[in-house]
């Protein structure tokens, strides 16, 4: 997976935005990601802002596998490519742990391309760094955006299942799958 040795990695620029790691200035935007409701919507809800005030840190998602999506300096959303646990229900191989792409972008900027823009750089660094590994993605299948994004992005559905009360969405990208 991505091991701290090969992270933060110097910041990947797109046609109109940067990927970076995160840094003391994108707090607020952290927050605000959180706090949202309609970010919330097919993820377990918004969190109360008072509670993210206290218990976001200094410099939220500076982490291995973490990338700050940023218009002109701003922080517009964020990527993950993380893990995913071995206890949970999709897998393509049987050992777990696979690389998971995950989303989330501010709602004033969806609609424009960005998170699809943002991703498909995300996964071509992705490429470059694990050749040969699939990515896999897991949405609420009522969740449309992320539905149709994962869709742009190539990836295809392997199976779909309940979990968190709700049914699951569960594909997988091939490595050789050009982003688009
Ligand atoms: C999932 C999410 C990232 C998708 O964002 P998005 O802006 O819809 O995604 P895209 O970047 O693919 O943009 C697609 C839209 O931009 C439009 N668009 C405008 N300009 C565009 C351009 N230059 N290039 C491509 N698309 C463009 C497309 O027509 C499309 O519009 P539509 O949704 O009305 O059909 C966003 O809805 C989100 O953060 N949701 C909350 C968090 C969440 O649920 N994440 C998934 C958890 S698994």
């Amino acid at each position: 997976m991505i091991e701290p040795g090969t992270w933060p990695t110097a910041p990947i620029p797109t046609e109109r935005l940067v990927l970076r790691a995160s840094e003391a200035r994108d707090r607020a935007a952290f927050v605000e990601l959180f706090a949202s409701p309609e970010v919330g919507t097919y993820i377990g809800g918004a969190r109360p802002r008072d509670e993210l005030e206290r218990a976001v840190p200094e410099v939220p998602g500076r982490r291995p596998g973490c990338f700050v999506v940023a218009l002109g300096g701003t922080m517009i959303g964020m990527i993950t490519l993380d893990p995913r646990g071995v206890e949970r229900r999709g897998h393509v191989r049987p050992e777990g742990g696979e690389a998971e792409l995950g989303y989330l972008f501010l709602p004033k900027a969806w609609g424009r391309g960005y998170a699809f823009e943002a991703c498909a750089a995300a996964l071509d660094w992705f490429a470059g760094a694990r050749p040969g590994e699939p990515v896999v993605l897991s949405t609420r299948s009522a969740n449309d955006r992320a539905m149709r994004l994962a869709a742009k992005l190539g990836f295809a559905e392997v199976e779909r299942f309940e979990e968190y009360g709700a049914e699951q969405w569960f594909g997988v990208r091939p490595s050789a799958t050009p982003a688009g």
